[in-house]
């Protein structure tokens, strides 16, 4: 197979990429105290010196109370975690690797008496959780600015720190996302109501964003038709409704889309080959990152995140046409990169015989 397309370099006007490939953001839960330690710098090293063009890193907490779940998920604030970043940086660009942090608030997603601050409680649009119940308050205008202003400061300590771009994670049923979308957004304010009004915070936090690291710097946005537990939801029924809430982001700031689905070559909309990053590109002309499934049989699923594979490049003929028809720019992986730090590397010297194939004890280890 030739898999050249997956490793040309991407060029945008702000960032500059080696190959096509894409670390996905994905949550490990090995950083105690919340602190990113020198293990956690390694294992993105080594996915840097395993070929990856880009690394966005697992979702780290933004500075409010209640932006995580779990005393072993990093935070991106306060002197010692920002240190530990910092550490994490400078191990990739050793590398000659490119790194973005995903900042994170899982929103309306964290249960109530959750370390690390067991006392705070979860917040979102309107005190409801992700299956529509209630179960707090509304978020106030004034508690909405705060959240607003801590994404901006975590974008200018990134910058600060040396990442090459930020990655706004909006998808799969976190704070952004639930403001996003109906059935956790009731609101009757200017964060509320229609598409455009729901779409508000989300257009907040990336003006906020693009105003604290200035014109010149990477801002990528997540975001997602399904939640977690509800992989039927749906933010944009049609083509028209993703291209209204799209524009609204582009016109905040965002420079480079990340569709995320579960499996990248499924089409988005009845009567095109198209794929949601395929649509995005289409949609906005912005650069797009598609993800879901690459080097795997068994989707991803947050409950059961562990399947027995025996193909590590399965999907991989139909990834590379998508690439060359330029559907997206793009394309990120997961699991496969968790059990093999190499496997860019490997797919691109044909050496699949040697990949480590993903199980469920990659799950358990910083491999
Ligand atoms: C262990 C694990 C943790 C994840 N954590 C995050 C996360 O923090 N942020 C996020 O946006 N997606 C997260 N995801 C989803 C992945 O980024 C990705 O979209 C998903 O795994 C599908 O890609 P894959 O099929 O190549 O694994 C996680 C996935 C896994 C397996």
């Amino acid at each position: 197979m030739n898999t050249a397309p997956l490793f040309q370099p991407f060029h945008s006007d702000k960032l500059k990429l080696d190959n096509r490939v894409v670390m996905a953001p994905m949550t490990r839960g090995f950083s105690p105290g919340n602190v990113p330690g020198d293990d956690v710098a390694q294992y993105y090293r080594r996915r840097a010196a395993g070929g990856v063009g880009l690394i966005v890193t697992e979702g780290t907490g933004i500075d409010h109370p209640a932006s995580i779940s779990g005393a072993t998920i990093p935070v991106f604030h306060g002197e010692e975690a920002l240190a530990g970043w910092k550490k994490v940086v400078d191990a990739v660009h050793a590398e000659g690797g490119k790194i973005a942090p995903q900042l994170w608030h899982v929103g309306m997603a964290r249960k109530v008496g959750d370390e690390p601050n067991v006392d705070a409680q979860p917040v979102g649009p309107s005190g409801l959780d992700l299956k529509g119940e209630k179960i707090g308050e509304p978020l106030t205008e004034s508690e909405i600015a705060d959240l607003i202003q801590a994404y901006a400061q975590a974008a200018s300590d990134a910058k600060k720190l040396g990442f090459d771009a930020i990655e706004l994670h909006g998808a799969h049923g976190y704070l952004i996302d639930q403001f996003l979308w109906e059935r956790t957004n009731q609101r009757t304010d200017r964060y509320g109501g229609d598409l455009a009004g729901r779409a508000t915070f989300a257009v907040e936090v990336v003006r906020a964003c693009r105003a604290a690291v200035g014109e010149d710097y990477p801002i990528i946005f997540r975001y997602s038709q399904w939640k977690m537990y509800d992989y039927e939801a749906r933010l944009a029924q049609t083509p028209e409704e993703l291209e209204q809430l799209l524009g609204l982001l582009v016109d905040a700031g965002v420079d480079i889309f990340h569709a995320s689905t579960r499996r990248f070559w499924e089409p988005e909309f009845e009567g095109s080959e198209l794929n949601l990053a395929g649509w995005t590109q289409k949609l906005t002309g912005k650069p797009t990152i598609s993800v879901g499934s690459v080097g795997l049989q068994a989707e991803f699923t947050p409950g059961a995140r562990q399947t027995e594979e025996t193909d590590p490049t399965a999907h991989l003929e139909e990834l590379i046409h998508k690439l060359e028809q330029n559907e997206f720019d793009l394309i990120a992986v997961g699991r496969a990169l968790l059990s093999d730090p190499e496997w860019p590397n490997k797919v691109r010297d044909q050496r699949s015989d040697d990949i480590q194939m993903f199980s469920r004890e990659a799950l358990q280890t910083l491999v």
